[in-house]
């Protein structure tokens, strides 16, 4: 528990993914973000643990370093899949299509959807109701960013979706990346203000308290 929010962090050591349970400790409706395929029992053995009824498998992008356990998680489930509507027909089977200035319930909570593109066209960053967290895929790793030079990537857009090159942004939320880089611990604090910012049409001034532990 952490915030008012049911969250747990997981880890595929193969593919170095990270996937959150996000869920609402009141209705114990929940998300999971980013599953991979070979940790699907894992997974699932973990929301059953923890009593949570999801309402959606999201994805923050298309991965090209391992298959999504979304469809697996639907079966087993009935649980909805989400994914940007960028990507068209190149995905198929999804029921949740979403673009900037989405909302996804997750009982009394919900997350916010912020457009991050420049990784791959679709890729987008998911902010919890209290702009405490944000899941930021692969447009903001720890001390880097995703690749852009295949399947869509642009560099300058990529730039763009990024908080931390502008001074005036300030941390308000903790960034969850979508994977590791070298060396680097997750759970540490990210300048991610702007994301938030972005596409709320609103400020936020929220400052987090809360102590974050791996
Ligand atoms: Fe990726």
């Amino acid at each position: 528990m952490f915030a008012n929010v049911v969250f747990r962090q997981l880890f595929d050591v193969a593919s170095s993914t990270y996937t959150y349970v996000v869920g609402d400790p009141q209705s114990l409706e929940a998300v999971i973000i980013d599953t991979v395929f070979e940790q699907h029992f894992r997974d699932r053995a973990l929301v059953e643990e923890l009593g949570l009824k999801l309402f959606a498998v999201l994805d923050t992008h298309c991965h090209a370093d391992h298959v999504t356990g979304a469809w697996l998680m639907q079966q087993a489930t009935s649980c909805r899949i989400g994914i940007s509507k960028r990507y068209g027909d190149a995905v198929q089977g999804a029921d949740l299509r979403f673009d900037r200035g989405g909302r996804i319930p997750i009982g009394e909570r919900y997350l916010e959807v912020r457009a991050t593109p420049g990784h791959t066209d679709g890729c987008v960053t998911y902010v919890t109701d209290d702009h405490r967290m944000a899941f930021t895929g692969d447009c903001l790793l720890i001390r880097g960013a995703g690749r852009c030079d295949f399947q869509q990537g642009n560099a300058g857009t990529l730039y763009r979706s990024i908080p931390s090159r502008s001074s005036a942004c300030r941390t308000t939320a903790r960034s969850f990346p979508a994977m590791i880089t070298a060396g680097a611990p997750c759970l540490r604090s990210a300048r991610s203000a702007r994301i938030i910012r972005a596409s709320a049409g609103r400020p936020t001034s929220a400052t987090l308290s809360a102590s974050w532990k791996t």
